[in-house]
């Protein structure tokens, strides 16, 4: 069984990838030269993203990780948002960056950001792979580093994920609706 015959298209390509992560890496070590900021990433999805992402970003900086989930193995937010893991570094006074795969509905980061807010971090700023804003039910939700703007339709790949599958794919693409009718 190959996962690339279960996209039905490709939105985004790992050239367009890798391109735009270079222009946001090289943005945010503009923004935090002397910062030293943290890159925490919402597991598991942001992984790919934050490898990708930190190699251009070229002054120090520190990794942490979160976990937060709201899917819970469908295709639609529950906006039931469950956080398993929390940062192990002592952010109080540090600037933070979120690192996350999408925003869908909102309801995760600003979860998230609540959260870390009772830390008090110099300050908290998001950096997403993905948006897809039709989708959104929050909406004081500031999203600094975006990498691409998708329509409202399920998708996986570069750490996004249908069941815990189909994360490692190198690009963005549209699931085929009958993986998840099935
Ligand atoms: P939100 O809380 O609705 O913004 O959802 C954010 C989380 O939902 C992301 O971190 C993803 O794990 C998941 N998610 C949202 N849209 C998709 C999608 O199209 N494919 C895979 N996961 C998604």
């Amino acid at each position: 069984m190959n996962l690339n015959n279960d996209i039905k298209k490709i939105l985004v390509t790992n050239e367009q990838i890798e391109a735009r992560c270079k222009e946001l890496g090289e943005q945010i070590a503009i923004d935090y030269e002397d910062k030293k900021p943290i890159l925490l990433s919402l597991l598991r999805g942001s992984i790919p993203f934050v490898t990708t992402l930190s190699k251009y970003i070229s002054i120090p900086l520190e990794f942490d990780y979160m976990k937060a989930s709201s899917y819970h193995g469908g295709t639609s937010s529950t906006g039931n948002v469950a956080i398993s893991v929390l940062p192990a570094s002592k952010l109080e006074g540090r600037h933070v960056i979120i690192v996350e795969d999408i925003v869908d509905t909102g309801f995760t980061l600003s979860t998230v950001v609540k959260i870390l807010k009772s830390y008090n971090p110099a300050s908290i700023e998001i950096a997403s792979l993905l948006d897809k804003p039709s989708m959104r039910k929050v909406d004081d939700l500031k999203i600094k580093y975006n990498g691409f703007v998708v329509p409202a339709e399920f998708v996986v790949g570069y750490g996004l994920d249908y069941n815990e599958l189909y994360r490692q794919l190198p690009y963005v693409g549209v699931l085929k609706e009958e993986i998840y009718n099935k």
